[in-house]
This record gives structure tokens, C-alpha cells and sequence, in this order.
């Protein structure tokens, strides 16, 4: 049966690596859309690396750029890590620049596409205020979504404090907002895509080999890898990747449900908590990813590369 996904993502060069693995098995997929939101870089940054990347597979997968920044909180980028234009590492040229946006309001774009089928699965890459967003301006919309397969958080470590990772850090309130909604969610947190999901020098030199995709997969993941040793992370974590892999290829994992609260005060804010009360205050049963399959999560992204050539 053809799935329906809508993609919501801040490319991002994990992001960019994630949208490959995800055009790459659209054969029983029905891409309803990618959307941008303001996050590793600024808005019009992240939406001209979906662009670029469309432009380069030659897809004709709609593009619509969505909230420059968080529902409450400021904007707060990564661009240490994804360079400067958010996808720094391979020239993707010019062309770019005539692929038309479908949108430029992506909760308006993900109505009307949710309203032409009658249900979808939602992978987020990013931080989740375009999803927020749908869902207070669209409550009804709720009802058709199966599935969320979202990249963030933790139940350990953080990255940008040491109780938030990036995604949920930069709005909580949104990421608040789409844990309570009450969709089923699998979530690719930081204690499983740093500790159990991560490429080698040797995985990312590998890249090379696997044609025209693969060398700009190479050249990107190269930029990211650089950027990560400068603060001593010599294995590079696919956290987008993961999204997208547990939605294509659920059994290259394990997890287990939680309730997982998200914390908005602004101390400890968008840390994730499982809360493993018998009686938690939040009632979501989050399906937290706990263990990846390395090598055949690492595999999977070369033959899906393949695909592509
Ligand atoms: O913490 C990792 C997340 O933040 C990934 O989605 C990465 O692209 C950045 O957005
Ligand atoms: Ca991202």
C-alpha cells in the first residue's frame, strides 16, 4: 500500500542526507511535500538547501517554506556545524534558484495537502514549530496523521545544553505542543543517534564510492565531520537519517514506550523526560528509539545512495 509522508525538515546536512534516503525509496511512497522551518540555519537558507537538493535529484517533490522561527522563544542556529549556508561542503550551482516553492506558508501547504488523502505519516527533522503550528491553527488535521517519526531529544545527553538537544531546545513549546497532541510518535533521540547511529571516518570515505549521490552525500558529510571533530565528536551521528529510517526500515531498531514529558521553563528548557511514574501526567506512549543495527543502518543509506545513480 503507497504511504502518504510529508517531510518537515531545516537542511541541514544531516537533513539533506535524510531527504536522499527518503527520495530514494519513494517507490511505495507518495511524497506529499517537503517543508522548511527556521532552525540549523535561518529560513531562507534551510529553504534553498531543499531547493538544492530537489534541483539536484531533479524531483519534482513540492517545496514550501514554513515559520522563521520558534512559536515563543528566539531563533537559534547551528551554523558551527552546517556551515554558513546551513548545507556547506558541494556546490550544488545555480539551478536552484528556478525551482518554484510551492508555498511560502507551509502550515497552509500541509492542510491542503492532508486534505487531498485520506491519511499520512509525518517525518520532522527540525525543530517542530511548523508541526505545532498545523496542529493548534488545525486541530481536525490530527485525526488523519498514523504516525510522527521525529529527530529529537534525548533520554540522556543533550547537545546544546546538557539536558536539551538542538531540535527541542530551540522550541519547546512546540515540541510541547506536538508530544501531547496524542499521534503515536517514534522518536530518534540523541542517546541512541550519538551513541548507536553514528558514521566513521571510514563509513563517510565509503561515501566516494557510490556514484554522482554519493560524492555529494561524501562532500557534505566530510564538512559535517570536520566541523564535528572541532569539538571532539569522531564519530558522526546520523540523527536525521535515523527519522527517516525508522519510517522506511522500523526493524533496524529497538525502542521502548515511554511517556515522555517535555520540559518549557526555561532552566532546563527542552530537555525530554521519560516519565516512568505508574501513573505519568502525560499520557503519550512514545515509541523512544534505544538501539540501531550500525552496520546495516549504515548499509541501508549506500544501497538506498545506489538507487539514486
Ligand atoms: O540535534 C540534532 C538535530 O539538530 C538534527 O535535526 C540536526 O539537523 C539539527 O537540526
Ligand atoms: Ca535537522
Amino acid at each position: 500500500m503507497t504511504r502518504n509522508v510529508l517531510m518537515d525538515c531545516d537542511p541541514g546536512i544531516d537533513d539533506a542526507i535524510a531527504i536522499t534516503e527518503l527520495i530514494a525509496n519513494q517507490d511505495d511512497l507518495n511524497i506529499l511535500g517537503i517543508t522548511t522551518v527556521g532552525g540549523n540555519q535561518t529560513l531562507d537558507y534551510v529553504t534553498n538547501n531543499a531547493k538544492k537538493l530537489m534541483s539536484f535529484f531533479d524531483k519534482k517533490i513540492d517545496v514550501a517554506s514554513g515559520c522563521d522561527k520558534p512559536l515563543v522563544k528566539d531563533l537559534y542556529t547551528a551554523g558551527e556545524i552546517h556551515g554558513e549556508t546551513g548545507m556547506d561542503g558541494y556546490d550544488f550551482g545555480n539551478d536552484y534558484q528556478n525551482y518554484p516553492l510551492a508555498s511560502a506558508n507551509a502550515i497552509e501547504f500541509m492542510k491542503q495537502k492532508i486534505d487531498s488523502v485520506e491519511q499520512l505519516e509525518i517525518i520532522a527533522t527540525a525543530p517542530l514549530t511548523n508541526v505545532a503550528l498545523l496542529f493548534k491553527t488545525y486541530p481536525e488535521v490530527i485525526n488523519k496523521i498514523n504516525h510522527l517519526y521525529i529527530m529529537g531529544g534525548s533520554l540522556e545527553q543533550g547537545n546544546i545544553t546538557a539536558a536539551a538537544e538542538f531540535n527541542f531546545f530551540v522550541d519547546p513549546d512546540a515540541a510541547k505542543i506536538v508530544f501531547d497532541a496524542g499521534i503515536p510518535i517514534t522518536m530518534s533521540g540523541l542517546h541512541m543517534t550519538e551513541d548507536k547511529a553514528y558514521f566513521t571516518t571510514e563509513d563517510i570515505e565509503e561515501l566516494k564510492n557510490h556514484g554522482r549521490v554519493g560524492e555529494m552525500c561524501y562532500a557534505l558529510m566530510n564538512f559535517y565531520h570536520n566541523a564535528e571533530k572541532q569539538v571532539g565528536v569522531t564519530k558522526s551521528p546520523m540523527h536525521d537519517i535515523c527519522a527517516v529510517a525508522s519510517f522506511l526500515k522500523p526493524e533496524l531498531f529497538t525502542g521502548k514506550t515511554y511517556s515522555v514529558a517535555i520540559i518549557t521553563d526555561d532552566n532546563l528548557r527542552g530537555m525530554s523526560l521519560a516519565d516512568k511514574r505508574l501513573q505519568p501526567e502525560v499520557k503519550n506512549q512514545v515509541n523512544v528509539l534505544m538501539d540501531a543495527k550500525r552496520e546495516e543502518f549504515r548499509d541501508f543509506l549506500y544501497e538506498s545512495i545506489n538507487k539514486l545513480n
